[in-house]
């Protein structure tokens, strides 16, 4: 046993599995750009940084990977981390990458490929994260600001998960670096596949709040992400790929999380029930 470099260990998808880690008893590793000074787990990270990258690696043979947020070209940051990672002899990298390819980025299907071509290395592609609905996702500060839901989706269904399940699954590939790695590539979705009509139901079925959908184009959207201050590309980006749920090309679901974990994923209901007070009007 050696331990496991968390990525993105103080977001959503991170924190959740350096919890579970402890819990199994894995040393692990917590890298942030701001580390807790108070934690002895934690350690400064940051993408942009390379002179960072080789003592987070030092001593772990495992690393859950969060590639740099809101960027179109992860690639040539990640590339040189993943060669160190190779050459320090890590036997496993969970890639947290998504189900949804985003157009004109060629870099992060690159950078899947370059995690999948090492024996025992793995890609989880995860479905549109539950946690959206949640603040300070702009999507949750919206639904929480105003009771709408604003989208170029149409009816088109996403098969949302909870990132707790996630994190179960990664956990689960990580606790044993030897398994399950046939493939190295795993679709990770809920239960179910909802539309945003039928998202919005959900929570105003538990919160008593009426949340509105407002459809609208791709380009009032990439414009809306735009003055939010998103990078015009990734603005763009994300717009194309609302209009390719309203094409039903997010409209799918898998049983990875119930095969890895042995327990059904989240649905959308309870984690609305869980979360129901966050959408109640203050
Ligand atoms: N939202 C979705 O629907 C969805 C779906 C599929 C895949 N994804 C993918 O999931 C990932 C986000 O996961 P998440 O939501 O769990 O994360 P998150 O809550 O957004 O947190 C982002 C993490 O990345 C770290 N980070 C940001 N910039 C960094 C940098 N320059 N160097 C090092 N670390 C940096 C942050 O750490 P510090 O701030 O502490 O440094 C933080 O731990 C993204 O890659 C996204 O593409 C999202």
């Amino acid at each position: 046993v050696t331990g496991v470099l968390v990525t993105g260990g103080t977001g959503k998808t991170g924190a959740a599995l350096v919890g579970r880690l402890r819990g199994a008893g894995l040393p692990v590793r917590i890298a942030s750009r701001h580390p807790a000074t108070a934690d002895p787990d934690a350690i400064r990270f940051d993408w942009g940084d390379p002179s960072t990258h080789e003592a987070a690696l030092r001593g772990m043979d495992r690393v859950f990977l969060v590639p740099p947020v809101e960027s179109v070209d992860p690639l040539p940051l990640v590339e040189p981390f993943l060669r160190r990672a190779r050459r320090s002899g890590v036997r496993r990298v969970v890639l947290l990458g998504s189900a949804i390819v985003l157009p004109n980025a060629p870099s992060a299907l690159e950078l899947a490929a370059q995690v999948r071509a090492e024996p025992g290395w793995v890609v989880l592609r995860a479905s549109g994260f539950m946690q959206n609905f949640l603040r300070p996702h702009p999507l949750g500060d919206r639904i929480h600001r105003l009771g709408e839901i604003r989208t170029a989706a149409g009816d088109g269904r996403v098969g949302w998960i909870d990132v707790r399940d996630i994190a179960a699954s990664a956990a689960a590939l990580l606790e044993d670096p030897e398994v399950r790695a046939e493939d190295g590539d795993f679709l990770l979705t809920g239960p179910e596949s909802l539309s945003y009509g039928d998202t919005a139901e959900a929570i105003t079925v538990h919160t008593g709040r009426r949340i509105r959908v407002r459809r609208i184009e791709p380009d009032e959207q990439a414009a809306a992400y735009r003055a939010a201050g998103l990078p015009a590309g990734f603005a763009a980006a994300l717009a194309t790929v609302e209009d390719g749920i309203r094409r039903g090309r997010e409209d799918r679901v898998s049983t990875t999380v119930l095969d890895l974990t042995g327990r059904p994923p989240r649905t959308f209901a309870r984690f609305v029930s869980e979360h129901a007070n966050e959408w109640r009007a203050n």
